[in-house]
């Protein structure tokens, strides 16, 4: 009984199944590795297939988990049924691990410059396909949950832009407006809020992720000293950061 809370047991996500959006690249790649390095078997789905295969390939390798692909473009009701069919049809009854991560992220323009389009494709992504993904996959939520041990997990990757307001630094070095993206990031840590209150009593536990500026393309680098004195701790995440946080809200450990 006393081994239940070694770490290596109470932490434990050996042999779950998880999908993760955006896994290809950024922080969905830092959770698709963190996931197969304690053997996960893992499908990272989004537009780019050479992306994804390249990034599967290097995680497979790296092992004791797996990593498999699905393309997808998650901007539709239609595509994430579409996506949550293909993962069924690849011969999977259930899934453990359900990561909503794809996002935008770079794509903000001076104020004026909003075009109806950006409004669109950002909502599209960052919320309508996060509830949609969510909604089709439940049944395989359920079905793989035990619900008063062990409950299937929701993770979603929202932002401290979506608990703030106004522009970071990051965004006044750069003269853009993070209006957009920041509102939808509000709107998608509402809907984990609400959704949490509808599923949670079927056995899936949802949990949104606030990360601060983790570097994932060269211009974060370009603005690193605008972005790190926005930081209390004075640097920018790195995989552990986000690793350490995914691996506990998929295993026994947060449960409850
Ligand atoms: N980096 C940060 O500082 C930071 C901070 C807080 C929150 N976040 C959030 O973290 C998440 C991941 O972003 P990231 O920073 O890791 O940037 P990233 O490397 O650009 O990742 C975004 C991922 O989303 C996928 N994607 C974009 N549009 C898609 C679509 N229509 N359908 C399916 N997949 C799509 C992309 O793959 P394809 O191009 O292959 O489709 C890509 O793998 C986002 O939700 C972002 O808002 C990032």
């Amino acid at each position: 009984m006393g081994d239940n809370l070694l770490i290596a047991n109470l932490f434990s996500i050996k042999d779950k199944t998880a999908l993760i959006t955006g896994g290809a690249t950024g922080i969905g790649k830092m959770i698709a590795k963190a996931f197969v390095k304690n053997g996960v078997k893992v499908y990272i789905a989004s537009r780019n297939k050479k992306k994804l295969e390249e990034t599967a390939d290097e995680l497979t390798k790296m092992g004791p988990g797996v990593c498999y692909v699905i393309e997808a473009n998650l901007t539709s009701k239609e595509a994430c049924e579409k996506l949550t069919a293909e993962f069924e049809k690849l011969g999977n009854e259930k899934l453990d691990i359900l990561v909503n991560n794809a996002g935008m992220v770079g794509c903000s323009v001076p104020l004026t410059d909003f075009s109806e389009k950006v409004w669109d494709d950002m909502y599209n992504l960052h919320v309508k396909s996060v509830f949609y993904l969510t909604m089709a996959c439940l049944p395989l939520l359920e079905r793989a949950s035990n619900k008063l041990i062990d409950p299937s997990r929701v993770i979603i990757t929202g932002s401290i832009l979506g608990i703030g307001n106004g522009d970071p630094k990051f965004s006044q070095s750069r003269e853009v407006c993070a209006l957009l993206y920041s509102s939808s990031k509000h709107a998608v840590h509402s809907v984990a809020k609400n959704l949490a209150v509808h599923i949670t009593p079927k056995g899936v536990n949802v949990n949104i992720l606030a990360p601060g500026v983790v570097p994932v393309k060269d211009i974060f680098y370009q603005h690193m000293d605008a972005i790190v004195s926005d930081i209390p701790q004075g640097r920018a995440g790195k995989e552990e950061d986000i690793a350490g946080a995914a691996i506990y809200l998929s295993s026994r450990a947060s449960s409850w």
